[in-house]
């Protein structure tokens, strides 16, 4: 008998299964043969919320969450925050290699030669609500786009599908900081093609009557760092929706839509918002632990803290907290530096954290920066989008290249009525 196989016995009928292993994991749909009867319709898998179900084989992020590691495309993290730039990170996770000198001057060129959005976006823009949240604005703007650029339909072209991405990591930032300045109340600004990709992004969000806006090149790279921190996390809640949405071969503006409305939440990308708030409302690092004793009590969840994947030390965090430094060098401390730090230290001494494996997560320090940066904090899922929008790509064109993908479609365990007859209503 080969070695890489599961064998079950199906106690109900005394029948033994013997089912291949590959990777460690065995197909669910090798259960089905398991039946009582030949009318039975064969055993399913039950995972609610894909705790334990690899839904595709991918070759662009690798995660240890146990160990606290994250590689894009087999690189190191820290490697890439500490070397690497934005464009060439997301050159990388894209095609699987870093550029060519050659390749990334070219790669360069396009994206920041595709910046400026069509002047009905701009109007459409317009059109929301004067205090409207940046990230509604952000995912309806992304949704509409397909209507701008309807060969974004022809999916299956490789031409058509490498110019959408162009588009969608270069217009991105406009819509992004167009949806800042109208929640402002201030005029957009134009992208400047002179600049880099994340100085031009500060460039339409800063710029006032200056001639030519100089971004500060402290706050520049690291605003590209957090976005070369948050371009990719493999199967999470955003990118699962944008396979799940692409699987039905949608195109790429309305799929990513679906992902950034997913990343939206607070249990997700809107983790960074939710965070400031908490630490905001905590006020004073003297209230720490009366916080903590709420969490403990089940009152509270201590947002920034855990992880579905990471059962240690988000590596993201780690980066983040370094970030925060040279930040603060430029902008001064944010007073709330003070209460994270004191939840981390109490959290990460108390049992009930400890136990369950709770570590900081991307999301703890992040908003702590933004905030120092003067970004408000309804742009904190923005600022998350963005960069992340290499990622759903790249994933979206593995999910359409991978012979094994169909349209996603989950099955369920039926608990309800049966067949029962209609009452009239005077009947019931
Ligand atoms: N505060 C307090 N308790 C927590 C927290 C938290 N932040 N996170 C998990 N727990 C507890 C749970 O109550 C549970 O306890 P129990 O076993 O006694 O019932 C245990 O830890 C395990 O947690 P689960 O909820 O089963 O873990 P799951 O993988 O489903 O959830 C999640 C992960 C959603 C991230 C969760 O940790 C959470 O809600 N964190 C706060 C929100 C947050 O920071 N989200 C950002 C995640 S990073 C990102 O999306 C970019």
């Amino acid at each position: 008998m080969s070695k890489d196989t599961l064998t079950i016995t199906d106690n109900r009928t005394g029948r033994t299964y013997e089912i291949p292993i590959e990777h460690d994991t065995i197909q669910a749909m090798a259960l089905r043969q398991i039946k009582v009867n030949e009318d039975d319709f064969g055993m399913m898998s039950y995972d609610p919320a894909f705790k334990n179900t690899a839904s595709t084989k991918s070759t662009i992020t690798y995660i240890d969450g146990d160990k606290g590691i994250l590689r894009y495309r087999g690189y190191p993290i820290e490697q890439l925050a500490e070397k690497s730039n934005y464009l060439e990170t997301a050159y990388l996770i894209l095609y699987g290699e870093l550029p060519t000198k050659e390749q990334y001057d070219e790669w360069e060129y396009v994206i920041l030669h595709h910046t400026f959005v069509h002047e009905n976006i701009t109007q459409l823009m317009k059109g929301f609500r004067h205090d409207a949240h940046p990230m509604g604005m952000f995912i309806a703007t992304l949704a509409a786009m397909s209507t701008y650029y309807p060969e974004g339909r022809e999916i299956s072209d490789p031409d058509k599908r490498i110019k959408q991405i162009h588009r969608l990591i270069a217009k991105l930032p406009t819509v992004a900081a167009f949806s800042y300045r109208h929640n402002r109340g201030l005029p957009y600004v134009y992208p400047d093609n002179d600049l880099s990709y994340t100085g031009n992004f500060l460039s339409m969000l800063d710029k006032m009557s200056e001639a030519k806006y100089k971004p500060d090149p402290v706050l520049e790279r690291a605003l590209d760092v957090l976005f070369i921190l948050h371009a990719d996390h493999e199967q999470n809640c955003g990118t699962a929706t944008m396979r799940v949405i692409g699987s039905s071969h949608t195109d790429p503006y309305t799929a990513m839509a679906g992902a950034a409305a997913a990343l939206y939440g607070p249990l997700h990308g809107g983790a960074n918002e939710a965070v400031l708030r908490m630490l905001m409302e905590i006020g004073d690092v003297k209230n720490v632990p009366d916080f903590v004793k709420a969490v403990k009590n089940r009152e509270r969840l201590l947002m920034g803290f855990g992880h579905r994947v990471y059962k240690n030390y988000d590596p993201r965090a780690r980066i983040i907290k370094q970030v925060a430094d040279e930040v603060f060098e430029v902008t001064g401390k944010n007073p709330l530096l003070a209460i994270a730090l004191e939840l981390e230290r109490i959290a990460l001494e108390d049992d009930f954290f400890v136990e369950r494996n709770l570590y900081p997560n991307v999301d703890f320090y992040s908003g702590i920066i933004y905030q120092a940066m003067r970004f408000p904090i309804a742009m904190f899922p923005v600022l998350f989008a963005i960069p992340r929008t290499i990622g759903w790509l790249s994933q979206w064109v593995e999910m359409l290249e991978d012979s094994e993908q169909k349209i996603a479609r989950p099955r369920q365990i039926y608990l309800g009525e049966g067949e029962r007859d209609f009452v009239p209503m005077d009947k019931r």
